[in-house]
């Protein structure tokens, strides 16, 4: 069953390189991504990271989608769509909630609509990537369909969502965009 969602909760979803292209949204990305708490953060960027590692993310990171969930305007957390074209192509999302959010369905919300909006654009291997300890979103990912992978790093885990087939993340990521794992 899905976490209850956040009365008032509206997501929106902006693709950055759709003309008129606006920059505002990493302004956006890097302000939410520095109020993330300690833990949040080193769950989002898979490990210990500086300000200026997070800022500079913000600044290279070529999201396909942007989704921002905000509550009466308030900005309270964000998911990105990474996508790798070609003939079949795969997506990888990437989310956050800030901290006095989290716990209220917002998190669930966010990433199941990434997942609509990659299947709205013709992606059907969809990926995560996390620490193994995040028990928040391997519950979140595996209601929304995803197939836990255990990782060669025993800190590390995946969850892949589409075309299932063994052994197959890391060749589905080789030559991904440099920024969806940083
Ligand atoms: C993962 C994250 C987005 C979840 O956001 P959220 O808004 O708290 O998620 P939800 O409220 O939708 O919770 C979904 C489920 O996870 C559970 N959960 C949330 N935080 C949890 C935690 N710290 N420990 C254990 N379970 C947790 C919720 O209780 C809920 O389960 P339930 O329905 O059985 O009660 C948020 O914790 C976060 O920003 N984490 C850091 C970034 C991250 O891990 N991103 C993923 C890798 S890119």
């Amino acid at each position: 069953m899905q976490a209850q969602i956040f009365p008032g909760l509206s997501l929106s979803a902006l693709p950055p390189d759709t003309p008129p292209v606006r920059t505002e949204w990493r302004d956006q990305l890097r302000a939410h991504l520095l109020r993330l708490g300690p833990q949040t953060r080193l769950n989002r960027f898979l490990g210990a990271s500086s300000d200026a590692t997070v800022a500079g993310y913000a600044a290279r990171a070529a999201p396909a989608v942007l989704i921002e969930a905000r509550v009466g305007g308030q900005l309270c957390g964000m998911a990105e769509l990474h996508v790798r074209p070609g003939p079949r192509p795969v997506g990888e999302i990437a989310l956050s909630v800030e901290d006095v959010w989290q716990r209220q369905g917002i998190g669930a919300a966010l990433f199941d609509r990434a997942v609509l909006e990659a299947r709205r654009r013709g992606v059907g291997d969809i990926w995560i990537f996390y620490l193994r300890s995040n028990l928040a979103i391997r519950k979140i990912s595996e209601r929304a369909g995803f197939t836990r992978i255990e990782d060669a790093d025993p800190a590390m885990a995946s969850a892949h969502l589409g075309r299932p087939a063994a052994g197959e993340a890391e060749a589905a990521w080789n030559g991904a965009p440099p920024d969806s794992r940083d």
